[in-house]
């Protein structure tokens, strides 16, 4: 195997081991995908400023998120079906970030459990996401096994109501476990490490939902599920309810405009991420880092800002903290890794990005990322 230098790299070997269907999974945007592209490309449009001669010795990308230390501002973002990229994935990805430092966040739509990953992480606190279903017995009952597995913040997802429109997804029948269609079976029996380990795991369903939601025992598509369970009628009324049942940190999910960021200012929770979903959800909508300015100046003295989408390197950790994100999320760049060589490659994920923003941070003449702001940016003194 090759050295691993950039997420470039770890992407190329997911894509070899992981079987199509959920590489695919993992690797689209909705429709024409033109807000997938431009999260990453309008990161490619910021430039930054060299400075030479500056003191760059003892650097530090410590930080905070919600309050929490960071040992960079960058969490591993909430991932559905992390579970299929590599058997067990997200106790990997978990165990990853918790020997990084850095948070990590478990999808309701997880294959691990909310118990299984604490078990398997011995109790080391993590983030979880919650999408609101119609049920709200089990929106209940979720938010009760958060706390008991010391969940240390809550993340409620707001743009996930209904499903923007995935074509691979639809094409390759996405689902959890696979259908074992020819064209499956042809395809994973390409993939012989990703199917040993899944062959090694008993975790091949919808963990925190299957026996937890009656009458569901199994999951047909995820669109089909979106439309059934997800609640459209979501407001702000329920962020308010949550919030009461949770009783802890609470960021919210999904936010793009200034009218939403403010009406999440009000909600009370602790952080709002600036997120179009990885470009998963309404294609032609802007860029989560062209939509982050605004938001920050009108809301980032109420309410701590975060974003996502488009992060493949410290570069863009760092030109995103620059423009005001306290802090920042990866999902498709753990993902490759997670994909390509399980917790190493997690692990790996997130060296590469230290590094570069290690590096770049001292290229712009700062020693700590807590001292970065937009004038280490051309054109945004
Ligand atoms: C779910 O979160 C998805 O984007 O598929």
């Amino acid at each position: 195997m090759s050295v691993m230098t950039h997420i470039e790299d770890l992407r190329v070997l997911a894509k070899a081991r992981v079987p199509r269907m959920f590489y695919d999974y993992a690797d689209s945007g909705s429709w024409t995908e033109s807000t997938y592209r431009a999260n990453s490309a309008d990161f490619q449009k910021i430039l930054l400023r060299q400075r030479v001669a500056v003191n760059m010795e003892n650097r530090s990308t410590a930080s905070t998120m919600i309050g929490q230390p960071v040992a960079m501002p960058v969490a591993l973002a909430p991932v559905g079906l992390t579970g299929m990229q590599c058997a067990d994935g997200e106790i990997k990805a978990a165990n990853a970030a918790k020997k990084f430092g850095v948070p990590f966040t478990l999808s309701t739509m997880s294959i691990c459990s909310i118990e299984d990953v604490a078990r398997e992480t011995g109790g080391h606190p993590f983030w979880f996401q919650l999408y609101v279903m119609r049920d709200r017995d089990f929106i209940e009952r979720l938010i009760e096994r958060a706390k008991a597995a010391n969940c240390s913040a809550l993340m409620i997802t707001l743009d996930l109501q209904i499903l923007g429109q995935r074509h691979k997804d639809l094409k390759n029948g996405l689902s959890a476990p696979p259908k074992p269609t020819l064209r499956n079976i042809i395809n994973m029996a390409t993939k012989v490490r990703w199917g040993l380990g899944m062959l090694g795991t008993r975790r091949h369903g919808f963990g925190n939902i299957i026996g937890h939601v009656k009458g569901v025992e199994n999951m047909g598509s995820l669109s089909e599920w979106t439309a059934k369970q997800f609640d459209p009628a979501l407001s702000w009324d329920d962020v308010e309810w949550i919030k009461t049942r949770w009783g802890g940190k609470l960021i919210v999910k999904g936010i793009q405009d200034v009218e939403d960021a403010r009406l999440a200012a009000g909600s009370g929770a602790d952080a709002l991420v600036v997120s179009n979903h990885g470009g998963r959800q309404l294609d032609g909508a802007p860029s989560s880092i062209s939509a982050l300015p605004a938001i920050v100046q009108a809301v980032g003295s109420q309410i701590e800002v975060h974003m996502d989408g488009g992060i493949r390197s410290g570069q863009d950790v760092l030109k995103a903290r620059a423009l005001g994100a306290r802090g920042t999320y990866i999902g498709r760049a753990f993902t490759y890794g997670l994909g390509a060589m399980g917790e190493a490659g997690v692990t790996k994920a997130l060296e590469i990005i230290h590094k570069e923003l290690d590096l770049t941070m001292a290229f712009c003449g700062r020693t700590r990322i807590d001292q970065v702001d937009n004038g280490i940016l051309l054109h945004h003194t």
